[in-house]
């Protein structure tokens, strides 16, 4: 069967929802639907992925910016002291630079301009589920580096990394930077490394920042700053609710609270209500208890050790090639190559 053209299948009385229809509609309900389900449960959760809208992404980026969230500026002298090694590793002339989460790219400008010195012939690939967001991060990529081959993918990050590495013979080197690793748990983690191994070419190579484990103390000023400006991140979670879905929540009568969990590994945020109080959501037609001090659990961050990244890599079918470390010992970006043994 032929596809008719968009007039014509009108002609004839029906529509193919395109791929811009369908992923709004599906955001939304996605949302929708977390919501219902994250605060029905007990105890009550919503994912830290929602946080990230326009409010969310800018409070981020100045959580990245304070003195006490050390892992930006940390795995920023990482990358300064040490690109030129990771693209040394690369060994290619035909590079792809796969940017998973470029977030404002400032990490990202530094393997970059790197790149544009010791590649003859590298490409900048983001891939992002937004349209509006690749839009942006293109022409500011273009507008800084003269010369760079951007050719940046809309779409999951599975489905855009399976289309690369089969369309062309190009050595993929895949950033996974920010410890945005450490938002999933260590299944998660496990699963999303090994559908990227899939998604790869035997050969191809991942640089992961990875946060390790430290004085707790450190851990517990990083996700409580004093300015408050993670509070405001964590508790935008609730204005969104309030903004897309029609939701109540009274902002001031929540506070944000993160602590750590030695046994796990996780700095874990939650936002825990000051009152008794109900909560309702007009566009999921739900209305939510919470009692005095229950709490909302938002977001894990793992922390790792050096024994947890080798068994990770291992289990799913990586190769460790280096690792990079801070002065400090805190952070490292971990560079690890795809291996396919040929059954
Ligand atoms: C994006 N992600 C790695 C950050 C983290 O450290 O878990 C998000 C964040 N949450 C609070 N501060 C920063």
């Amino acid at each position: 069967m032929t596809t008719k053209s968009k007039a014509a299948a009108q002609d004839a009385g029906y529509r193919v929802l395109s791929p811009a229809d369908l992923s709004a509609a599906h955001g939304l309900r996605a949302f929708a639907l977390d919501v219902l389900n994250g605060l029905s449960e007990t105890p009550k959760r919503l994912s830290s992925r929602w946080i990230y809208d326009d409010e969310g992404s800018r409070l981020f980026s100045r959580i990245c910016e304070l003195d006490e969230y050390y892992p930006t500026r940390t795995e920023a002298e990482i990358l300064r002291n040490h690109t030129e090694d990771i693209l040394k590793r690369a060994g290619t002339d035909k590079l792809d630079i796969v940017d998973l989460g470029a977030g404002d790219g400032r990490k990202t400008n530094i393997m970059l301009e790197a790149a544009l010195k010791q590649v003859k012939d590298v490409r900048y690939v983001p891939i992002d589920i937004s349209e509006a967001s690749m839009g942006g991060l293109v022409k500011n990529m273009r507008g800084k580096f003269a010369g760079l081959k951007v050719a940046g993918i809309v779409g999951e990050y599975f489905d855009g990394l399976h289309w690369l590495s089969q369309s062309n013979d190009r050595r993929n080197l895949v950033l996974f930077l920010g410890s945005n690793i450490g938002n999933f748990n260590k299944v998660q983690a496990r699963v999303f490394l090994r559908q990227l191994w899939e998604a790869l070419n035997d050969g191809d190579q991942v640089l992961i920042g990875f946060d390790l484990k430290k004085d707790i103390e450190l851990l517990l000023a990083a996700y409580n700053d004093k300015h408050g400006v993670t509070a405001a991140f964590n508790k935008n979670l609730l204005k969104r609710v309030n903004r897309e879905l029609g939701g109540d929540f009274d902002l001031a009568a929540y506070r944000h609270f993160a602590t750590y969990d030695v046994f796990s590994g996780a700095m874990e945020s939650y936002i825990v209500s000051l009152k008794r109080q109900t909560v309702t959501i007009r566009d999921i037609q739900s209305s939510f208890e919470f009692q005095e001090w229950e709490p909302l659990h938002t977001e894990y961050s793992y922390k790792y050790l050096q024994s947890d990244i080798d068994g990770l890599a291992s289990n799913t079918g990586f190769k460790i090639l280096d690792q990079y470390f801070d002065n400090n010992g805190w952070f490292t970006d971990s560079l690890w190559q795809v291996e396919k043994p040929s059954l």
